[in-house]
């Protein structure tokens, strides 16, 4: 019997990860886009390492596992997995940790100037051919000088200040988790209420976990006090807005746009009435589809795998569970 290490990867990666498993004499693998639960059951039972997307892990899979070490999440957020699950299985779960934050940052600060400078507006002025009358378009809006608020000052938030330092705009940082020095020191002001700060903001971007303490976090009532020419963007998760409670908050103009990467529900349902609002920008949950950025997670994703393995997987890339 072969003494190789069976690793399972769950929805396919880029050609540079798999290029890894190919190249490596102790592992064999699998690539599977079946994602039916008997498919997955049926592989995990005999794999020692899986890497995983966006697909659902639940319990009764993970507690299926009887050779299961390590889970290797190919981006950084978890919520797909049962956590609890892992931890009573003694399983490591590990995360692409460097790979994704420039992609996200980036996509935040597209989202932004795309909603601020009403890019379809705009464009489809031109395309018609009713550049004459540009003067009585609404105007758009600078990002000079103007309030953001960053929620969650981690991999992403850190990346994403300095990105909007460059745009010379005023960032408050909305973090419990992390000391006002390290925030000063990036150029951030800390603030500690949420509640109260988004009272003076003329952008809001999310970069917290989904978890129970956030979920719903935005809802109307908190809505109902930000500022008329306000930019909500969430590339974190869906869920940590509450996604009627916006589309009725931009119905009623309380604030004046929004960007969202992610869904409460994904693909979202096609009665989401967020799909038909002309003031949210929607992406399909690919801030992180850079190229640049795919190469990176496909192969850190099986570099943590087999780092695992070699005993030498560094605890940044670890989960405490
Ligand atoms: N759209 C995408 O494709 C994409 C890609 C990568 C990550 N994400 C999501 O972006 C989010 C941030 O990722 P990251 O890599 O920066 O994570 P991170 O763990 O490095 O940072 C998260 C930060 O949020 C803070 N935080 C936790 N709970 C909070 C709360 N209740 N209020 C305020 N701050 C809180 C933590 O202290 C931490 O500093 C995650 O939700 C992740 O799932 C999305």
């Amino acid at each position: 019997m072969s003494d190789k290490k069976k690793i399972l990867v769950i929805q396919s990666i880029h050609k540079a990860g798999i290029d890894l498993l190919e190249n490596h004499p102790n592992f064999d693998f699998e690539v599977i886009e079946n994602l039916d639960t008997e498919n997955i059951i049926s592989k995990i039972s005999e794999c020692d390492a899986l890497s995983i997307r966006t697909a659902k892990l639940p319990a009764d899979l993970i507690n299926n596992s009887k050779k299961l070490q390590i889970i290797s999440r190919h981006g950084v957020g978890y919520d797909n997995i049962d956590t609890q699950a892992a931890k009573k299985n003694n399983i490591t779960l590990s995360i692409t940790a460097t790979a994704n934050a420039v992609a996200v940052a980036e996509h935040v600060m597209f989202m932004l100037l795309n909603i601020s400078k009403r890019k379809d507006m705009y464009d489809s002025t031109v395309k018609s051919g009713k550049f004459v009358e540009r003067n009585k378009l609404p105007k758009t809006i600078e990002l000079w000088n103007k309030n953001i608020l960053i929620a969650g000052f981690g991999r992403i938030g850190q990346c994403l200040i300095k990105r909007c330092k460059g745009f010379e705009m005023n960032v408050f940082i909305y973090d419990p988790f992390v000391s006002k020095e390290i925030i000063e020191k990036l150029g951030g002001k800390k603030v500690d209420n949420l509640a109260n700060a988004v009272k003076d903001m003329d952008a809001i971007s999310l970069h917290i976990p989904l978890n129970k303490d956030t979920e719903n976090l935005i809802n109307y009532s908190l809505l109902k006090t930000m500022k008329k020419n306000c930019i909500l963007i969430n590339a974190a998760r869906g869920g940590i807005i509450n996604e009627v409670d916006l589309d009725k908050a931009l119905k009623e103009n309380l604030i004046f746009g929004a960007g969202l990467d992610v869904f409460h529900t994904e693909p979202p349902d096609e009665s989401n009435p967020l799909l038909k609002n002309d003031k949210v920008m929607l992406s399909p949950h690919t801030a992180a589809f850079t190229e640049e950025c795919m190469i990176r997670m496909g192969k850190e994703t099986i570099q943590n795998i087999i780092d695992f393995f070699e005993k030498k997987l560094d605890k940044s890339k670890i989960i405490k569970l």
